[in-house]
């Protein structure tokens, strides 16, 4: 058993640490983004399911899992699993929860500075009187892309040691000293900065301030429901990604936090308050501030064009539009947007950090500023990599394979441990302990059977998508005996750089961008065996005798 006598300071902390955990920058960045990349109202429908169907049966399992595997000592998935599971490879599977946190929050470290980077940048003016072009330009300066295979970005690498080093002193400090502390100064934050955001956003009317639409227009785009994107798998793997990423399921943060939960406390009211707390920064909140305002100044035609929207539209493109505000406006809404996104990120990467410093203090017994420490190093050495080879993909590798198909694998193996494993009447007890609802019966059988089916459709989706997402066009030429067009961008066809025409590493003697694309993935692939090492080890020395 654990000697770990850590606790959550009071409810109100605990969920609103979830909550942080949860609301991230996957609220404010990548929502508006995929959202509109996957046709606007078209992405709502399938996003709303996929909350109901995965996102939540996830959240109650997660939970579930944690709270039983604190009981037995464990606050990390490795150990979680292997007092679930009935055989000793379990464990294994618990990998995930300690690489996917690692190795996001090693590119999320370095997202998340470069927040509190643009928040300084905000106060002191520095965008006042520049072009779109400039502003635009500033983000490919600040982050070293010189078009170069190797950046040095003094700036960005010290806002990222910064960062990182808060991030590291609050984990030391604690759950209640630490985690809990920050998110309930974060979360209140950021929700009155994205209000203020979002406030000033739905009042803009065209002609007024140099829009040229209504700000409802961006609104409208995104709300709308186009039933027809039901029978588009493509909307709905994008849908259920980002039902992922947003709640932070399939990562092991949830499990971590959750197994500091007493055995008899409830779980399944908590676990929905953060979830729909989630679901409100983001929908309501998320949705009314990139979108609309991008749809005022630039029209619904710019933000559907894929080479304009992305993760960083939120740093290259929103500085310059706050400038039509005037400058005591654009300092005040650059300020309260970089503000509420490293308020968003910093409660996530928390979350993030945990579970690493569980892991080591439980299986190693090792203490928690030392623990605290190692994960600063870690990420340190994982994050520097995304830092100096962000021009060639390095940090889209990482969100690729460690933001996105890792969440997908280890939801699937959950579910089903927890349904077919731990066994679903064993589960729903579990979680009905304590319980301040009354959960619907439906969901016992939505856990049991249409979760794990929907996350094996969500799996073989990704590993095998079509070009372009088409999958009529995909049937038809397998029916017509031409082959699967593989799309680059699915699992499969990114091992073996489908769609790439030139795949050497070398070009003229200078490394290409697969070079660093395959180098990036040996060393996710590394530290995934690494991890696997480290955990057959420390059950090894369990099963030593002691001296
Ligand atoms: N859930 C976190 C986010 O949305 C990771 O950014």
């Amino acid at each position: 058993m654990s000697l770990q006598k850590e606790g959550w300071g009071t409810r109100v902390g605990l969920v609103l640490a979830m909550a942080g955990n949860a609301v991230g920058l996957g609220n404010f960045l990548r929502f508006p983004a995929q959202a509109v990349q996957n046709g606007g109202g078209a992405f709502i429908i399938p996003y709303l399911v996929s909350f109901i169907l995965m996102g939540v049966p996830l959240l109650w399992i997660e939970w579930t899992i944690g709270r039983h595997g604190g009981r037995h000592g464990h606050h990390s998935t490795p150990g979680m699993l292997d007092v679930m599971g009935k055989s000793k490879w379990w464990k294994y599977v618990g990998v995930f929860g300690i690489f996917t946190n690692l190795t996001v929050a090693a590119y999320y470290c370095y997202t998340e500075s470069w927040t509190l980077a643009y928040v300084w940048h905000s106060v002191t003016g520095a965008f006042a009187g520049r072009s779109a072009q400039e502003v635009s330009d500033f983000f490919n300066e600040y982050v070293g892309m010189t078009g170069s295979f190797f950046n040095f970005p003094p700036l960005a690498l010290f806002f990222f040691l910064f960062t990182l080093t808060v991030n590291t002193w609050i984990l030391s400090r604690g759950l209640a000293k630490g985690i809990e502390i920050a998110s309930k100064i974060g979360m209140p934050m950021l929700i009155l900065f994205a209000i203020f955001l979002a406030i000033r956003s739905l009042t803009l009317d065209a002609g007024e301030q140099g829009a040229v639409n209504d700000a409802t227009l961006g609104l409208n785009f995104l709300w709308e429901p186009q039933f027809d994107s039901l029978s588009n798998p493509k909307v709905w793997l994008a849908a259920a990604g980002q039902i992922f990423f947003t709640l932070s399921v399939g990562m092991g943060s949830i499990h971590c936090y959750a197994a500091y939960v007493k055995e008899n406390e409830d779980i399944a009211l908590n676990a929905s308050s953060a979830g729909w707390m989630n679901e409100f920064v983001e929908v309501v909140l998320g949705g009314s501030i990139v979108v609309p305002i991008a749809a005022a100044y630039l029209g619904l035609e710019w933000i559907q064009n894929p080479g304009n929207v992305g993760l960083a539209m939120g740093f290259r493109v929103m500085p310059t539009l706050f400038q039509n505000w005037g400058p005591m406006l654009a300092a005040l809404a650059g300020i309260a947007w970089f503000g509420l996104l490293f308020f968003a990120g910093i409660t996530s990467s928390l979350a993030m950090g945990q579970p690493v410093l569980a892991f080591l203090e439980d299986e190693y017994k090792i203490a928690r500023t030392r623990a605290a420490r190692i994960w600063g190093v870690l990420i340190l050495i994982l994050g520097l990599w995304t830092v100096f080879f962000y021009g060639y993909g390095a940090h889209t590798e990482f969100d690729d394979w460690s933001g996105t198909f890792a969440l997908v694998v280890f939801a699937m193996f959950e579910a089903i441990a927890f349904a077919y494993v731990f066994g679903i009447d064993k589960g729903w007890e579990e979680l009905n302990r304590g319980a301040d609802i009354k959960i619907p019966n439906a969901f016992k059988f939505i856990i049991k059977y249409v979760t794990p089916l929907f996350l094996v459709a969500v799996f073989l989706g990704t590993l095998i998508s079509p070009l372009n997402g088409n999958w009529n066009e995909a049937f038809s030429s397998l029916f017509r005996g031409d082959g699967w067009p593989l799309d680059g961008g699915s699992i499969i066809g990114k091992i073996f750089h489908v769609g790439v025409a030139d795949t050497r590493w070398f070009v003229d003697g200078a490394p290409s961008p697969v070079f660093v694309v395959d180098m990036t993935r040996t060393l996710l692939l590394i530290t995934f065996i690494v991890i696997a090492l480290v955990i057959r080890s420390a059950w090894k020395r369990k099963e030593q005798p002691s001296a």
